[in-house]
């Protein structure tokens, strides 16, 4: 297991979330409350210098080959194109892409794709401004679209849209929200939710379920079983018959059923946040500091040693079924997702 992130179940972690801030410029109801949450101090940030460090030590030693920029909003980061541009030095040059709420694609989308920027995946939860508003507490419906625009013509494809669903406030809009994506070769995926509220208000019940997304779906498109494989990919995806993707090929759509259908034996994922702590899982309790290690002068040999180790405790999976299941302290905007 040399120069690899492995865990006991023979999981090896190639996929690297780094969040580059847990601010937000948006206040969506499932995620924070209206006045925010308590930021992470700026000295206990990690400067762009050392995310990249951390990169390259994930990059260069430890078999890394994909990077994800997360947030909080991750564009709202002032050094992300920087960021970006400097991953993209690394040799071997990590694949890279960004997951947003789409408010910054508009100025920067093609700032990104000259950095070398590959994708974005973008958040969307509804396509009624109003209702949007609601929703994430803030007016902004049209720099999303327009972001979505911009991205798409930056070249940062394919686009994906990621939607969570909740009972009674979205749901009823499952087939406008791919009709939509279809219409513009967007790659929707809808996602469970789960329990990494900052409001701890999750419940089992409201959840809109993958096989309740996928009925409603089915009332108004016919979903074929999608040929490509899925790996360690959260989203079990679909073709859609009858439409073409704006590469020409099949047009999908997903369903990301992290609760009633994980995937936390395929997982390839390791974590790092804002604040240089590695996370071996979403759901993880513990995290490894990698910031104080690196300040009191740690080598790049002994970042790739600890992170190792942080990863070989990994749990098998995210436990939300057990009777003693508890949220990670740490909300979903303060991990990246
Ligand atoms: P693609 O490579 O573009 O398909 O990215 P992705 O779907 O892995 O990433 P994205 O950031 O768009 O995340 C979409 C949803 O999947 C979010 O709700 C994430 O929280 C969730 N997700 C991402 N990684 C994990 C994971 O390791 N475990 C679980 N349970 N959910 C995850
Ligand atoms: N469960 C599932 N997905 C969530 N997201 C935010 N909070 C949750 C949650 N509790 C989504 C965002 C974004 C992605 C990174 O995660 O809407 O699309
Ligand atoms: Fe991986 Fe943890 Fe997500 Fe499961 S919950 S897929 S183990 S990060």
């Amino acid at each position: 297991t040399d120069g690899v992130l492995a865990d006991r179940f023979g999981r090896v972690a190639t996929d690297l979330r780094v969040s580059l801030t847990d601010r937000c410029n948006l206040r969506c109801t499932y995620c924070m409350p209206a006045e925010g949450l308590a930021w992470l101090p700026r000295e206990e940030l990690l400067t762009d210098d050392e995310i990249v460090r951390l990169v390259r030590v994930a990059v260069e030693r430890l078999g890394v080959t994909d990077v994800r920029f997360t947030g909080g909003e991750p564009l709202i980061r002032p050094g992300v194109v920087a960021i970006v541009g400097a991953c993209a030095e690394l040799r071997p040059r990590p694949r890279m892409s960004v997951t947003t709420n789409g408010i910054g694609l508009e100025r920067m989308a093609s700032a990104l794709k000259d950095a070398g920027l590959d994708r974005v995946n973008v958040s969307l939860d509804t396509l009624d401004p109003e209702r949007f508003k609601t929703l994430t507490r803030r007016d902004r419906f049209a720099a999303v679209i327009s972001g979505l625009t911009a991205a798409a013509d930056a070249g940062l494809v394919p686009v994906k849209i990621n939607s969570v669903l909740m009972r009674g406030v979205n749901d009823d809009e499952a087939p406008e929200l791919v009709r939509f994506a279809l219409e513009h070769g967007y790659e929707l995926r809808f996602i469970e939710q789960m329990p990494l509220d900052a409001q701890h208000s999750w419940d089992r019940a409201t959840m809109v379920t993958a096989d309740e997304i996928l009925a409603s779906l089915r009332s108004s498109y016919q979903l074929l079983p999608d040929p490509v494989e899925r790996g360690g990919a959260p989203a079990e995806t679909w073709v859609v018959d009858g439409y073409t993707a704006s590469d020409g090929g099949p047009a999908r759509v997903g369903v990301i059923g992290s609760v009633t259908r994980p995937f936390c034996g395929d997982c390839d994922r390791t974590r790092l946040t804002a604040d240089g702590q590695i996370r071996n899982c979403l759901f993880a309790t513990d995290e490894s500091d990698l910031r104080g290690a690196m300040r009191g002068g740690a080598s790049d040999e002994e970042l790739a040693r600890r992170w190792q180790s942080a990863m070989r405790v990994k749990r098998a999976g995210h436990g939300i079924d057990d009777p003693s299941f508890l949220q990670p302290a740490r909300p979903m905007s303060a991990i990246g997702g």
